[in-house]
């Protein structure tokens, strides 16, 4: 079995430009079927993350957050499946979006507001949690664990 490793990293973000770096970075450790959750208050900078991860993934199309839009796929390096769970209110609407089946297979997944789908995340779930500081800088934690689909 392969060996485990824990992963926490914290990171203090001073604008965009820097968070949109740390998913750039992040993106380069990330393999197929890797999933990350990101939790946050609204305007924390969670389709921001997703924004550098995409440049890491070498996606040229602009990654938006259209209003109705729960799942949007971009193709780069890997495939790109941008999740906003935002206007999710029961667990059922989720198996209506197929979020199982997209979990399971060979992109990678990162999802906004993952609160709404807790019981549906994998084990090897990356935890982000992003926190508005009081002089407006962000902390970014990065949790999870070394595992076939996350190197360190
Ligand atoms: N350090 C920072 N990191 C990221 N965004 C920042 C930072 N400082 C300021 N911002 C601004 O905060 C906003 C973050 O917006 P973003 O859409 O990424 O948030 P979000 O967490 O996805 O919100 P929502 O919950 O509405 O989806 C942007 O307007 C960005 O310019
Ligand atoms: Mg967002």
């Amino acid at each position: 079995m392969q060996k485990k490793n824990s992963i926490i990293v914290k990171y203090t973000s001073n604008s965009l430009k820097d968070t949109l770096n740390i998913g750039k970075q992040l993106a380069k450790n990330l393999k197929p079927g890797a999933v990350i959750s990101l939790t946050g208050p609204l305007g924390a900078g969670k389709t921001a993350l997703v924004k550098g991860i995409a440049k890491g993934l070498r996606i040229k199309e602009e990654i938006t957050s259209p209003t109705f839009t729960i799942i949007s796929v971009y193709q780069g390096s890997l495939p790109l499946y941008h999740v906003d769970l935002y206007r999710i209110h029961e667990a059922a609407e989720l198996c209506d979006i197929g979020l199982d089946e997209i979990m399971a297979g060979q992109g990678i997944t990162a999802i906004e507001w993952p609160e709404k789908a807790i019981n549906l995340l994998p084990e090897h779930t990356l935890a982000v949690t992003i926190r508005i500081q009081t002089d407006g800088t962000r902390e970014i934690h990065i949790q999870g664990w070394t595992n076939e689909y996350i190197s360190s």
